[in-house]
């Protein structure tokens, strides 16, 4: 029930190439009657020869000269048989178009739903995992839906036909060809659903792999250095072979039944080429009628071994389609607000937690009626032993989970109730992760603000501290800087975030741990620059280093999710409390 709910999403997907769809139905179903007629035109030929002036060509097209009536059957045959290349040209593309069009349609769509899907679904997936869905699944249904539609059109039109034809001349003989047919069926329902299972367990097998593969190139750079290749290599094998012998046992089930639905066809037939013996040798059969029906039974029950490739197919297709709707059938929890007259210029940038109460699972609850201020145009910091929570609150901030209790405003409005995405453009994140996408200095610089001229990215370039190294490299500003910028170092990687943060421009920044790579050098010139951002934006800096946040109209110090202190660095001396014992050690007055 599910599964055809499943094909039915799936041909749903062909709907909007209406024309197409109906073109290709036609020139396979054209195909397959020029592809049946001529079987039939070799029993009217014959019976020309036999019955000569008083045939079924005479009678009906009023020849008498048989010699004449077989040109005209001759060059109806060769007619047909170029109508049946040309619709099996026409059907080839355009089911094959059809396919590339859903598979295209699909993978969109699945891309542009996972992109929307909460944080927290990512938690429990793996990259490999995710990619095999998009790539391997969706490439997967390339042969179901270039070929199942077709071959089932075709068994169809060809049942409807043949069988047609059959009742016609001899309902005897057609009713014992229709023996085997349930058995066929039934076969082909039992197998089904044994393959079903076993394709099930193959999809989820070549997602293991992907994923195994994923993170372990990831890892390449650990790999080397603990030399733990034949490990790995081990453990791939391992993966390997489980997924070899899964697929290798959905194959020794359909191997089996293909067999199987040739002997029930193969009793249908004998039985047509006996009894119809039989009749014709009691003379209530015609000659000419007995060679067609030979010809026909076979005709007529051959292609329900198709069945056995249409089933694998179907099967095949079906276990992908389960996991790609799966995805995208998964719910986004992380909505939008309705204020759409909401404008991010107009932003002030003052941002309050109400009480606020997060966890990232139901077991561990991070934040508790957390509550704080910043006012707008104010430089924030928070401090705090790692773990205490400080990046979850700028990932509560950005909405990329939501908190479970209470609220958080930006401006005095409730960050639910304003679209996601002018959340997120009202803030600049830099964060302790830099991510670099796989391009050239600038389009890094200036990913998400497209419209940025040269001009701007230099000078936000330089602000980072990043124009001078950017010139050194061989292209300057369009050096290629390779997957996540893997041809620069840690400190260089985390300028260009910096830069791309300052081109944004947005009323809040937030600098999550985002100078802790570079040298106190480097970091003091970037703080300089940071720093003339000031006033003019809410800036949110998190660090280790306390020196890089004196400076800071407030300082927060979290522990264990809670604000345990805050005030300015003054202030924090002279409360003498946690601050100042982390302050005191890490300019060395304390042992
Ligand atoms: N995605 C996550 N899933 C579950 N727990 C998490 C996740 N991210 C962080 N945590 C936990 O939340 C706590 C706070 O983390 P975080 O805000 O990153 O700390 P900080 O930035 O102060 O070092 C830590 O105990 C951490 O283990
Ligand atoms: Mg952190």
């Amino acid at each position: 029930m599910k599964q055809s709910h499943e094909l039915l999403k799936l041909m749903h997907l062909m709907l909007p190439h209406k024309l197409k769809l109906f073109l290709a139905i036609i020139s396979s179903i054209l195909n397959k009657l020029c592809d049946i007629v001529p079987e039939i035109l070799i029993g009217i030929s014959i019976d020309v020869v036999v019955n000569q002036q008083h045939s079924l060509v005479a009678r009906f097209c009023g020849i008498t000269n048989p010699l004449e009536q077989l040109y005209i059957v001759g060059a109806l045959t060769a007619l047909l048989w170029i109508f049946e290349s040309v619709f099996e040209y026409f059907y080839l593309i355009l089911w094959r178009s059809l396919a590339q069009d859903v598979q295209h349609t699909l993978r969109l769509s699945t891309y542009q739903h996972i992109q929307k899907l909460d944080m927290a679904y990512f938690e429990n997936k793996t990259i490999g995992g995710l990619l095999s869905i998009l790539n391997d699944d969706i490439n997967q249904l390339e042969l179901f839906l270039s070929e199942g539609p077709n071959a089932l059109l075709q068994l169809v039109v060809n049942v409807i036909v043949m069988g047609g034809i059959f009742f016609y001349i001899s309902p005897h003989i057609a009713f014992l060809t229709l023996i085997p047919i349930p058995f066929v069926v039934w076969i082909a329902y039992y197998f089904q659903n044994k393959l079903a299972v076993l394709y099930e367990v193959v999809r989820e097998r070549v997602a293991g792999l992907g994923s195994h593969i994923a993170s372990r190139l990831v890892g390449i750079t650990t790999i080397k250095s603990y030399t733990t290749e034949e490990y790995e290599l081990a453990a791939l094998n391992r993966e390997s072979l489980a997924y070899k012998r899964d697929n290798h046992r959905a194959g020794r089930v359909n191997a089996a039944y293909i067999p199987l639905v040739r002997m029930g066809i193969l009793f249908g037939f004998i039985g047509s080429l006996v009894v119809g013996g039989m009749l014709t040798l009691q003379g209530t059969l015609a000659i000419s009628m007995y060679s067609a029906l030979v010809f026909l039974t076979q005709r007529f029950l051959w292609p329900f071994t198709t069945l056995t490739t249409i089933t694998d197919m179907y099967e095949r297709a079906m276990a992908s389609v389960r996991r790609i709707f799966g995805i995208l059938e998964q719910e986004q929890t992380i909505t939008d607000g309705g204020m759409n007259d909401f404008k991010v210029r107009n932003l002030k940038g003052s941002i309050r937690f109400d009480q606020v109460s997060f966890g990232y699972n139901q077991d561990t609850q991070i934040f508790n009626d957390l509550s704080l201020t910043i006012p707008a145009h104010q430089t924030v910091a928070f401090v705090g032993s790692t773990g205490s929570g400080k990046s979850t609150i700028i990932k509560l901030l950005l909405r990329l989970y939501d908190s479970t209790n209470g609220s958080i405003l930006l401006d005095d409005l409730d960050i639910k109730s304003v679209p996601l995405k002018k959340v997120r453009q009202a803030i600049a994140l830099v964060s302790q992760e830099v991510y670099l996408v796989n391009g050239t200095v600038r389009e890094n610089i200036a990913y998400g603000t497209t419209d940025a001229s040269p001009d701007a990215i230099i000078n936000a370039a330089q602000m980072a501290q990043a124009h001078e190294f950017i010139v050194d490299l061989p292209n300057g500003y369009d050096t290629a800087i390779g997957e996540n910028g893997k041809n620069l170092s840690g400190g260089q990687r985390q300028r260009l975030a910096i830069a791309r943060a300052i081109l944004k421009n947005p009323p809040i920044f937030i600098f999550d741990e985002a100078t802790s790579a570079l040298d106190n050098e480097t970091e003091a010139a970037v703080q300089q620059s940071i720093a003339s951002l000031s006033g003019k934006h809410t800036m949110i800096i998190i660090a280790h280093r306390l020196s890089t946040v004196r400076h800071a109209d407030i300082i927060f110090v979290m522990e264990n999710g809670t604000i345990v202190e805050s005030g300015n660095h003054e202030e924090l001396l002279a409360r003498n409390g946690a601050y100042a014992t982390l302050w005191n050690i890490q300019t060395g007055e304390l042992v």
